[in-house]
């Protein structure tokens, strides 16, 4: 029985390792401030268990942090906790300084003023792992390089400069202070209860709503996609094979252009949705103004985590962007609530006039 302490557990990929972790005998304590990406229905079945909790803390309150890691006693910290969309951190940049910069130095040092009272600096007893994105390492371009862990950092958005200060924290505060932590970069994640302001939920709901299904400029921009699941696998090998100060990147081979994801959308709602008018969802797709400072490519090495950590990815990306699709046509409860005005006013706290 190990002891997980979560940040951002309540979020897309933290609840999906909640939910896999809960599966076993592990104590868990999920750490989230529960902003507009958060969703507790997504672990609502482990927070009834005896072994889940969740405390309502913003990853910035130093003090807060201390405390919960001082009473809960993690073996491992997963952190996850991070403002995460391109999109928003260029309308606005600061929740993403505050969470992913000031969050992160926040918690290194509720690590570290823990690990110091305990002097169990050396006893192994604690793992931080920080969970961050290919997306530091900027744009690939029309090269055929691949990202390495000794890739330079080259972040083109506030959203990855913001990781990539947060994996320069981490790294920092293990040369200097010895707090154990391992970062992780990983590509674009695809999977059930994703926030429909991503590109793969997006589609799928514009599309059965029979909206128009934006493209970013041409389209021809590439993500190295892997499937939720498969990153979870990792992070757990990590946890339990990574090297203390290592970095690992994480990423299925999948590099796909975006007008080719959507498309496979359409392809596969024209087989087993069928539009009202009888047309191809294809028609949908329309072209707008691309994002500014746009990277045009992603791809992942993941020679050193096979070789090391000895994860490796599902194969079938089709079946597993299938298996998704067909999640979101099934539960479109969970997405109509994220999308209706009441809940939208009510996460940011205002009222429903
Ligand atoms: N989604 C991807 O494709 C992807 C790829 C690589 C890395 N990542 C990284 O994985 C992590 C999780 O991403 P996700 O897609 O699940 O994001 P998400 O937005 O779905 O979830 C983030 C969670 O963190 C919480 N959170 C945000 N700021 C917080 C704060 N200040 N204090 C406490 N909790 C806070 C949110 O409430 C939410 O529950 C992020 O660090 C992200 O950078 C994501």
């Amino acid at each position: 029985m190990k002891k997980y302490l979560i940040t951002g557990g309540a979020g897309f990929i933290g609840s999906c390792l909640v939910r896999r972790l809960s599966k076993k005998k592990n104590q868990i304590c999920v750490l989230d401030n529960l902003s507009y990406s958060s969703n507790i229905t997504n672990i609502s079945k482990e927070l009834k268990r005896k072994n889940c909790q969740l405390k309502k803390i913003d990853l910035s309150n130093y003090k807060r942090v201390y405390r919960c890691i001082e009473k809960f006693k993690p073996d491992i910290i997963f952190n996850l906790a991070a403002e995460s969309h391109v999109d928003r951190s260029i309308d606005n940049n600061f929740p993403f300084i505050k969470s992913n910069i000031i969050g992160t130095h926040a918690i290194l040092e509720a690590c570290r003023l823990y690990l110091s009272k305990k002097k169990q600096k050396k006893n192994n007893f604690l793992k931080f792992i920080h969970i961050s994105t290919d997306e530091v390492y900027g744009d690939l371009k029309n090269s055929k390089k691949l990202f390495k862990e000794t890739s330079k950092f080259e972040p083109s958005s506030p959203y990855s400069a913001s990781k990539a200060s947060s994996d320069h924290l981490v790294n920092s505060w293990f040369k200097t202070y010895g707090i154990p932590a391992i970062i992780t970069n990983c590509s674009n994640n695809f999977g059930s209860y994703q926030h429909p302001e991503k590109l793969i939920p997006h589609m799928i709901i514009s599309a059965i709503k029979g909206k128009k299904l934006p493209i970013y400029g041409s389209g021809l921009q590439i993500r190295d996609w892997i499937y939720v699941e498969d990153h979870i696998s990792a992070l757990l090998k990590i946890s339990e094979k990574g090297k203390i100060g290592e970095t690992y990147n994480i990423g299925s081979n999948n590099q796909i252009r975006n007008i080719n994801i959507v498309k496979k959308i359409c392809f596969y709602l024209d087989k087993h949705y069928k539009k009202k008018d009888n047309e191809s969802f294809l028609n949908l797709i329309s072209f707008v103004k691309d994002r500014p400072a746009h990277d045009t490519r992603y791809a992942i090495d993941n020679t050193k985590i096979k070789k090391q950590v000895g994860w490796k990815p599902s194969k079938n990306f089709d079946k597993l962007l299938y298996k998704t699709i067909k999640w979101y046509l099934q539960n479109t409860q969970w997405w109509e609530k994220i999308l209706s005005k009441s809940y939208q006013i009510k996460r940011i706290g205002l009222k429903n006039d």
